[in-house]
C-alpha cells in the first residue's frame, strides 16, 4: 500500500520589533485551534503532481494551481531530487490554506514548509534537514523578491529562530520565555512584503545602527540568562515599524492600549498587517485579544488567538 503523509507547518511573527530580518517566533494557539497550513500528500496515478486547495483562505489563491506556491515547491524538490540521481514520484498534493496571505504570520512560509516537508518525508527525507531549508529560503525568495529566513526557519524549526547565514550556519533557536502569552491579531487587510519593504529608508543614521545592534544583541543575551524584562526592554524597532505602522489603521492605539494595559510589547508582526502583543499574564492577554477583536479587526477575515510560542515547529506523519 502505498503511504499517505500530513505535514503541518505553523504561524510565525518575523522581526518581532528588535530583529528585522533576523528573528522570527513559531506560534500556537493556546486553545488548541489551529493556526498553520497543512499538506496532505499521496502517490498519484497521473503523471507529475496535482494540487488541490482546500480551507478558510483557499479563494485568495490563484484559480490556476500551477500557479500555487506548492506547485513551484514540487518542480524545485523534482530537481534537487534529479540533482542526487533520484526520480521524483508521481503525486497529489492538498493543500488546506488556513493562514491568509499579506498578513504578516508568515502565510507563504507555511505552505512552502509544509509542501517540502510532505514532499521530502513521501521520498524517505532524502534531502534532510540543511537540503530543505535551502530549498525553502529559495522558494520563500521566489515570492518575496529576496532571500529572508526569518519567516521560513522558525516555521520549520520551531521556537525563537535567530537568523546566523555565517559559517555555513542559516539559523539557530534561541531560549524563549515560558511565561510570555502572544496575542497575534489580524485584522484582515493585506500587506505586501515587497511594498512595505519599499518604503523603508535606503540608509540609516549611525546612531539608528547602534541603537539597533546593541537592542538585538541585548535582547539575545537576556534571552540566553533567562532575563525577560531585560529581554522586553528591548523590542522597541528603528528600523522598519516608524516607516510602516501608517500601513495599518489602528496600531498606534492598540499599541498604546498594551502599553496601558502592561504589554511587555507591542509590535507588527513581519511586515504586517498582523500586529503581536505579549503579556505574563494571562487574563491581561485575553482582555487585550477582546479590545483588539472590537476595535482592531476591520472585516470577517481577521481574527485574534492568545499563542505561545510553537517549540515543536513543522513536521510530517503518515495517516
Ligand atoms: N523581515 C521581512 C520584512 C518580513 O519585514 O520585510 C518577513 O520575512
Amino acid at each position: 500500500m502505498t503511504k499517505i503523509f500530513k505535514a503541518y507547518a505553523p504561524a510565525s511573527a518575523a522581526n518581532l520589533s528588535v530583529g528585522f530580518d533576523l528573528l522570527g517566533a513559531a506560534l500556537k494557539p493556546i486553545d488548541g485551534s489551529i493556526l498553520g497550513d497543512e499538506i496532505v500528500i499521496s502517490e498519484a496515478a497521473n503523471e507529475g503532481c496535482c494540487v488541490d486547495v482546500v480551507g478558510r483562505f483557499a479563494h485568495k489563491l490563484p484559480d490556476d494551481p500551477k500557479k500555487n506556491i506548492v506547485y513551484d515547491a514540487y518542480l524545485m524538490y523534482k530537481e534537487a531530487l534529479e540533482n542526487k540521481g533520484r526520480k521524483v514520484k508521481d503525486l497529489h498534493m492538498e493543500l488546506s490554506k488556513n493562514l491568509p496571505v499579506c498578513s504578516g504570520l508568515g502565510s507563504s512560509a507555511a505552505s512552502v514548509v509544509a509542501a517540502v516537508v510532505a514532499l521530502d518525508a513521501i521520498h524517505d527525507n532524502v534531502l534532510g534537514k540543511d537540503g530543505c531549508l535551502e530549498l525553502m529560503g529559495r522558494l520563500e525568495g521566489k515570492i518575496s523578491g529576496s532571500i529572508h529566513y526569518d519567516n521560513v526557519a522558525p516555521c520549520y524549526f520551531g521556537g525563537l529562530q535567530l537568523i546566523i547565514q555565517e559559517n555555513g550556519i542559516i539559523s539557530t533557536t534561541i531560549p524563549d520565555f515560558d511565561n510570555w502569552y502572544w496575542v497575534s491579531c489580524f485584522p484582515g487587510i493585506k500587506v505586501s512584503t515587497n511594498e512595505a519593504r519599499k518604503i523603508l529608508p535606503k540608509e540609516y543614521s549611525r546612531a539608528d545602527i547602534i541603537t539597533f545592534g546593541r537592542r538585538i544583541a541585548t535582547f539575545v543575551h537576556a534571552c540566553h540568562i533567562n532575563d525577560d524584562k531585560l529581554a522586553a526592554s528591548c523590542l522597541i524597532d528603528v528600523i522598519a515599524e516608524p516607516y510602516r505602522e501608517r500601513l495599518i489603521p489602528g496600531f498606534k492605539e492598540a499599541r498604546e492600549h498594551g502599553a496601558n494595559f502592561g504589554a511587555l510589547a507591542t509590535g507588527i508582526s513581519g511586515s504586517g498587517s498582523s500586529i503581536f502583543s505579549i503579556y505574563t499574564d494571562l487574563e491581561k492577554a485575553n482582555e487585550m485579544k477582546e479590545y483588539l477583536e472590537r476595535n482592531f479587526i476591520d472585516n470577517e477575515d481577521g481574527f485574534c488567538h492568545v499563542c505561545k510560542i510553537d517549540r515543536r515547529g513543522a513536521f510530517a506523519k503518515e495517516i
